[in-house]
Formats: C-alpha cells, structure tokens, sequence
C-alpha cells in the first residue's frame, strides 16, 4: 500500500514540476514563435540552408509486436513505430525569446518531413505519414517524427529444417521522391529497438539488426525469427508417426480375418489426406524444399510398401496347394525361420502324430470356426508350429471346396516318406514373410524418422 502511495506521490512531483516548467510558457508565446517560424517557410524545400547538401534522415524501428506471419504467402506484419529524425535549419529558436519554449509539437503538414516508402511492400505502396501526425522540434531544429503502424512486408520463407526453422524477414525503407544526392537515411543504432514487445506465440524473436544499403540510400530492419517446434511436433510429426506405426500392425492381423487390405488402405489414405493437410502449411515453393516434405512422401512410401507386401502376403497364402513352394521360396522360408525349420528337421519322427492331430482336430474346426485357438492348446509346447494348426482352419473358412482336406495331408505324408525334402506349406511361407516384413518395416520407420531428426538437428546446429 505504501508502494502505491509514494509511487502516487512521486508522480504528482514530477507533474507538478513540469507544470512549473511549463509556467512561463503561454498560448501567445507558442502562437508567437509558431507564426514567426512559419514566416517564409515553404514545405516543399529540403531544410537545409546549403541545398546542395544531403538531408541526413536517422531512422529508427521499435518493433511491438508480431501481427501475422504467413508462411505460405511469404508476408510477415508487424506493429512498430518508425522513428524519423533530422534537423530542420529553418526551425531554430532561442527558448529565452519564447518564455523558455524548448520543444513544440507541429503538424507534419506544416513542415518538411522525408516521406518514406517501404520497399519490400507486399501490397500496393502505401503514404507512411498522415496529415495529421504531428512531428516534436526542439529549439536546435531536431524534428522527431514517430510514425505508428502495421507494416506488412514480404518475407523470403525458407522452410528446409521446418519445423526448426529460422525465417530472417526484413523492413526496408527508403526515400520516396529524393535521390541519393539530396537525402540519405543514417540509422545510429545498430539493434532494432523491443521497448514495447510483446512476445509471439508461434515465433521467437532471436535476434535483430539494422544495416544501411545501397550507398545509405536504404535502410534494412532485419528480423530473426525462429518457429516454436512445438506445434509441428503435436498437430503433425507425432500424429503421423502413429498412423505410419499403425499401418505396421497389420502384419499382425490373422491372414483368416479377411481384413487386412482394407486396413491397409485406410491408414494409406488418412496419410494421404492428413500430408495435404500438412502440405497447405507450407509454402508452395519448392526451392528449398521442406526436409519435412520428403519426409511425409517417405511416409507414404513406407505405407504404400507395406500394402503391397500385404498384398505379396496374401499371395502367397492364398496359392493352390497342389503346387509346392518350389526351391526359391523353400529358400527363402527356410532362411526366415531357420530355427523353425531346424526342429521340424530334427523332429520329424512328430510328423505323423502332428497329421494325425490335424485330422482329430477337423471335425471340431468344422463345427465351431472361432475353435482354432483351442486346437492350438496342445501344440502350445511348440509355439512355431502355430502355423500348422492355422492352415486347416483356413481352408474350411474360406476356401471349403477348393481346398479337400484330404490331399494336403497325404501329400504331406508322401513328403514325410521323402525324408530328404523339408514340409513347408504356403501359409508358413506367408506367416514367416509377414513376420520378416513386420521388422522389416518397423526398422524401416524408425530409421527414416530417425534419420530425419537427426539430419534436421545436425544442421540447425550448424
Ligand atoms: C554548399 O555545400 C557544398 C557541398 O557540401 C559546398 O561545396 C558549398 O561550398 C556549400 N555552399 C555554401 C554557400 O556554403
Ligand atoms: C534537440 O534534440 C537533439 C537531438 O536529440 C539534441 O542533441 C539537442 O541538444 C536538442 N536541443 C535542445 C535545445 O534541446
């Protein structure tokens, strides 16, 4: 409380002294030395008394805010105040004459002031100063002009590491109707001032420089922006690297569920939708390319892959019975499943007694389809040969005519005589790629992702 108070009384000093200040001054003195500087003054003149000499312009930007960054239209609007300051040799005046009147605030209409443009205007090139702006001279002639707007400049966006990207967007401004013999813009400090900035929700504000160009004919407020990631990670990476995890699962979708194409295409397609999604965020440019872009079309690649290595799948699961798997699948099951193949080559005195159990389970599968998983309990000792048991549920499900139980069996048992020959049926062949394809692809995604992460990281650190 005792805070406000002083803080109340401090305030009231301090008016208190500048109306002191203001004491002497009244409205005739102000009217006086307004008229008298007004006399033969003509606005259209440069305020210099040698007119071959340049006006020196020092400009000044105190940014308030980020308005609007549109990265796909590649224009960025800021609040900020503009600083204009010169000296005008024609409004000099000794305070002592004026009842100690040291500052006078004029219309900018009255007096010569440098009319600016900005030259990297997104829009049609607007008049920066109004008729009723009022600039502040002081008795030495030095006008101070602030001119309060929203700028709205084109940006040159490159979005190579979004979403860690770095945007450098400028403000350039230069004489409108003088060239660089009569005027030139000399910027004293070196920063862009932030007095009055309020932080951005999408942008951090890193760093900022003023620089003169082009013979101190233009200045440059640059801008250093750097995106917060963090929206990017949630709305999109994220979301998309659990779909892309999710099209893997469906390798682990029985081949018998009949649905593992559609589920295919589905994840397919929401990718799709969700990389146009993605991609109106960008901009339509593609020098530099988003990493980010060839990221998404990997991703979709990765799905596109894995529909077709479902489809491959399916194939193979689905081939005639009648034709074996010939030397190269044979190979290529056997290099899958070495260890499975390993056991049935050293158990094959089970064979029999396994044929046997497929025979004693028909009749039960026939009855009850969902009875699969209890048949499966007694060969639970050799979890391989789950693949076995799944292939006599198959054929009664989909393919009960084509397919007689009959003669895979005693094939199999022609097999059994032929001892030199390994028994694999196409639906192991099938199981065994799936699981292949499973890894396969999961290594896939996590090293593509990686690999995207870590390129972007290494690079932004540079
Ligand atoms: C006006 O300025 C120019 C260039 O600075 C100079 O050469 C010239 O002498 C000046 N004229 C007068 C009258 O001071
Ligand atoms: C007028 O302003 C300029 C620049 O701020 C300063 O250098 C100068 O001393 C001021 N003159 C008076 C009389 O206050």
């Amino acid at each position: 409380m005792s805070q406000i108070w002083f803080a109340l009384a401090a305030s009231l000093t301090v008016f208190m002294t500048s109306f002191n200040g203001v004491h002497a001054q009244s409205i005739t003195d102000v009217e006086r030395l307004f008229s008298n500087l007004m006399v033969g003054y003509s606005k259209m003149f440069r305020p210099v008394l040698n007119q071959s000499k340049q006006v020196i312009v020092v400009p000044g930007l105190d940014i308030v805010s980020i308005q609007d960054f549109n990265e796909v239209e590649e224009k960025i609007s800021f609040t900020a105040l503009l600083y204009l300051a010169w000296n005008d040799e024609r409004l000099v005046w000794d305070p002592k004459d004026y009842g100690g009147i040291d500052n006078l605030y004029i219309d900018v209409s009255k007096i010569w002031a440098p009319q600016l443009m900005l030259t990297n205007v997104v829009n049609k090139n607007e008049r920066l100063s109004e008729d009723w702006h009022t600039v502040r001279v002081n008795a030495s002639g030095w006008c101070l002009y602030v001119i309060a707007n929203v700028f709205t400049s084109s940006c040159d966006v490159d979005v190579t590491f979004y979403p860690w990207d770095t945007q450098t967007c400028s403000l350039d401004f230069m004489p409108a109707n003088y060239g660089v013999d009569k005027m030139i813009l000399y910027p004293i400090y070196h920063k862009v001032q932030l007095t009055y900035y309020s932080p951005n929700g999408a942008w951090d504000l890193m760093d900022t420089s003023v620089t003169s160009e082009l013979y101190s004919f233009m200045v440059r407020f640059n801008v250093v922006l750097e995106r917060k990631p963090r929206f990017a990670i949630v709305n999109v990476i994220l979301p998309l690297i659990i779909m892309s995890a999710l099209n893997i699962l469906v390798f682990l979708i029985p081949t018998e569920c009949g649905e593992r194409i559609s589920f295919c295409l589905t994840v397919l397609l929401s990718i799709a939708v969700f990389l146009t999604l993605v991609g109106d965020n960008l901009p339509k440019n593609s020098n530099p390319m988003s990493l980010f872009s060839y990221y998404l079309v990997s991703v979709l690649a990765i799905s596109a892959a894995i529909t077709l290595s479902v489809i491959c799948s399916l194939h193979v699961y689905h081939r005639s019975e009648k034709q074996q798997p010939g030397g190269a699948w044979r190979a290529i099951a056997m290099c899958l499943e070495c260890y499975y193949v390993r056991r049935t080559g050293s158990e094959s005195a089970d064979r029999t007694n396994r044929s046997d159990k497929i025979k004693f389970a028909r009749p039960e599968n026939a009855s009850h389809r969902s009875s699969h998983g209890m048949h499966s309990i007694p060969y639970s000792s050799h979890t391989n040969r789950g693949v076995i048991l799944y292939r006599p549920t198959h054929s009664y499900g989909t393919l009960p005519s084509d397919r007689p139980e009959d003669k895979p069996l005693q094939k199999k048992e022609t097999d059994d005589s032929d001892s030199s020959v390994l028994e694999i049926t196409w639906a192991e062949v099938s199981i065994a790629l799936d699981k292949v394809f499973f890894l396969f692809f999961i290594l896939l995604l996590i090293t593509d992702t990686l690999c995207f992460l870590i390129i972007i990281y290494h690079n932004v650190s540079l």
